[in-house]
C-alpha cells in the first residue's frame, strides 16, 4: 500500500486521545489515496471523502471540547484553522460532486500538507497545554 503519510514518532503530540484520532485520519488518507490509485469508482471515492469529512468533524469536536474544558487561551485561532479546513474540504467535495474529479490528486496533497502542518504546530501546542493540566 502506498503511503500518503507515513506515521512517525515526530507526528505524536503526546496526548492519547489526539494521537489516536490522528492515526485514524492518517489511515483514512492513506486508504483514500490507494482507492484513488486503484481507480475505485467515483461513488466509492466520494463516500470515502464523506467518511473522512465526518471523522474530521468528530475529531475537531473532541479537540474543541478539550480546549473549552481547559480554558485554552489559543482556542479561537485553533477553531479558525478547523473551520477553514472544513470549508476547504467542503469546497473540494462540491467540485468533486460536480464532476471535477481531476482535482483529486491536488486534494490529497492539500490534505497531507494541512494535516501534518496542523499536527506539528497548533495540535502540539494544544497537547502541551493539556498535558500541563491546563
Ligand atoms: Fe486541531
Amino acid at each position: 500500500m502506498v503511503q500518503l503519510i507515513q506515521w512517525r514518532d515526530g507526528l505524536s503530540v503526546g496526548h492519547p486521545m489526539i494521537d489516536a484520532d490522528h492515526r485514524v485520519l492518517v489511515d483514512m488518507l492513506n486508504s483514500l489515496l490507494n482507492s484513488l490509485l486503484e481507480n475505485h469508482s467515483d461513488e466509492s471515492l466520494a463516500s470515502s471523502l464523506d467518511g473522512l469529512m465526518a471523522y474530521a468533524d468528530q475529531h475537531f469536536a473532541r479537540e474543541e471540547a478539550a480546549m473549552r474544558a481547559s480554558g485554552y487561551p489559543d482556542a479561537a485561532e485553533h477553531f479558525r484553522e478547523h473551520a477553514e479546513f472544513a470549508r476547504q474540504i467542503g469546497a473540494f467535495k462540491s467540485k468533486y460532486d460536480a464532476g471535477d474529479t481531476m482535482l483529486t490528486l491536488g486534494v490529497m496533497k492539500f490534505l497531507r500538507n494541512w494535516l501534518t502542518d496542523h499536527i506539528l504546530t497548533v495540535d502540539k501546542r494544544l497537547a502541551s497545554h493539556l498535558n500541563q493540566g491546563g
